[in-house]
């Protein structure tokens, strides 16, 4: 029996199979390129090393594709005599348990079986960082902000590798659950220990994006870019966050600029970057912006998709590239194939996907098609669940947008009225909010009020 870098009994054939899976937790906290590098080193200097193992399944699953979760599937085969055999220790059973679950798309049941490895392992970086991820797609802010606290405490402070990471996690669910001051402060000093740590970086994004920092937050991204920017695809999101921005600002050439040298310079099949791609031109087509091709792309990847069902949030963003592709037929093969799918489907994704995927993706396909009264007769029932479908606010930002975009199309002022006014007192410096609320004033006649509300967009543009 060895011990981690933290502490764990971690059972291994050498000292250096146990080195080498620190460096791959490490590696992985830091989105780092060389993540499959060191876990091959662990398992060459141990091949039957189960933590090892554990995580090569875990990290197939990550990429929320059939063929790798099918590896990972083979991974979990292959460690059942092992878990049978009394060959794990207490902590790495739970690990097991979770990967078990997992595999078989109960991400809330291994969600839970990490939480218990935080309980009485609270210095183990990879339960805290996988339960993170996955409550960031299940249940959101308020399940990640609870589970980063139960151990920031035992991490601040103490000097262990990695001790930033715990901070960057801390300051993305406080982001999350709304405490933008608390987000920021994590944040910065997680970056302060590391400004390659990505994660924190877009944690601190994401507060200032939420609170309409456009230009504090352009320049916050840019500070560390030579740092991040050598980090794994993630950094394609980071490059979306700053997009938004941009948005924001009016400034859609720079906006397109960017998606072409940075967030969609390569046709990967990643489901994140097929999302960032998809949350934008969908935000620069709502801004009357023409986006030209850009379209043809994302679809085509998203064609390949269309039987995935592993994660909802995923899912809609390939109904979406689809719908908007004018490919509706395959959007709607799509929503069918998710609808057999779920249908008797009683792990947790099953679940999200009949009470908000159905919906969901129903709604976008309307809006394409100019179906605006079946928007909101979709979207509007479901609209407090939207969140079950996991991502950030900022992700799922583009689900209200589509909404209020329906309430104006449709000639419903009162409603538009009212969905811009959410908009304007949640965020003040958005220029989109305020021009959709004049919009919506001028819907129901109300011509002062609407001057009123566009003096202040142009204020905000000067
Ligand atoms: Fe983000």
């Amino acid at each position: 029996m060895e011990e981690d870098a933290w502490g764990n009994a971690v059972t291994a054939a050498s000292a250096e199979a146990a080195r080498a899976l620190d460096e791959t937790a490490l590696a992985y906290m830091g989105f780092r390129l060389d993540t499959g590098a060191h876990l091959k080193a662990a398992l060459t200097a141990d091949p039957e090393m189960p933590l090892a193992l554990i995580y090569r399944g875990y990290f197939f699953l990550l990429f929320c594709h059939p063929a790798l979760a099918r590896k990972a599937a083979e991974t979990r085969e292959r460690l059942l005599p092992m878990a049978e055999g009394g060959a794990l220790n207490a902590r790495e059973r739970l690990h097991f348990r979770a990967l078990d679950l997992w595999v078989d798309g109960d991400m809330q049941g291994a969600n839970d079986a990490w939480e218990a490895v935080m309980l009485d392992w609270p210095f183990d970086p990879m339960a805290i960082r996988l339960a993170h991820y996955t409550s960031f797609y299940m249940r959101g802010g308020t399940a990640m902000r609870r589970q980063s606290a139960r151990v920031i405490r035992d991490w601040a402070g103490r000097d262990l590798p990695g001790a930033g990471f715990i901070h960057g996690v801390h300051a993305f669910s406080c982001e999350e659950s709304g405490d933008y001051a608390n987000a920021e402060r994590h944040g910065r000093m997680a970056v302060e220990m590391n400004p390659a740590d990505i994660w924190a970086t877009h944690a601190v994004a994401h507060a200032m994006e939420m609170q309409g920092r456009h230009r504090e937050g352009i320049g916050w991204i840019r500070a560390n870019e030579a740092d991040w920017n050598r980090t794994n695809n993630f950094r394609f999101h980071v490059w979306w966050h700053r997009c938004l921005y941009h948005l924001e600002l009016g400034e859609h050439d720079e906006v397109l600029a960017l998606y072409d040298r940075a967030v969609r310079a390569e046709s990967t099949d990643e489901y994140l970057d097929i999302t960032n791609g998809v949350a934008m031109l969908w935000r620069l087509e709502q801004e009357g912006v023409n986006v030209g091709g850009r379209w043809d792309e994302l679809a085509d990847r998203s064609a390949e998709r269309v039987h995935d069902h592993i994660l909802c949030f995923a899912d809609m963003h390939y109904v979406m590239a689809l719908a908007a592709a004018g490919r509706e037929a395959e959007a709607k093969d799509m929503i069918a194939a998710m609808r057999d799918a779920s249908d008797g489907d009683f792990s947790s994704q099953g679940e999200v996907y009949r009470r908000i995927g159905l919906p969901l993706a129903e709604a976008v396909v309307a809006a394409r098609a100019g179906r605006h009264q079946q928007v909101l007769d979709t979207l509007l029932p479901v609209r407090e669940d939207i969140a079950l479908v996991g991502g950030s606010h900022a992700q799922r930002d583009v689900f209200e947008r589509t909404l209020l975009e329906s309430a104006l199309a449709a000639g419903k002022g009162a409603l538009a009225r009212a969905l811009a006014a959410e908009r304007v007192d949640a965020k003040a410096t958005s220029a989109y909010g305020w021009r959709r609320y004049a919009d919506a004033l001028d819907l129901c006649g109300d011509a002062e009020g609407a001057r009123a509300a566009r003096a202040e967009m142009a204020r905000l543009a000067a």
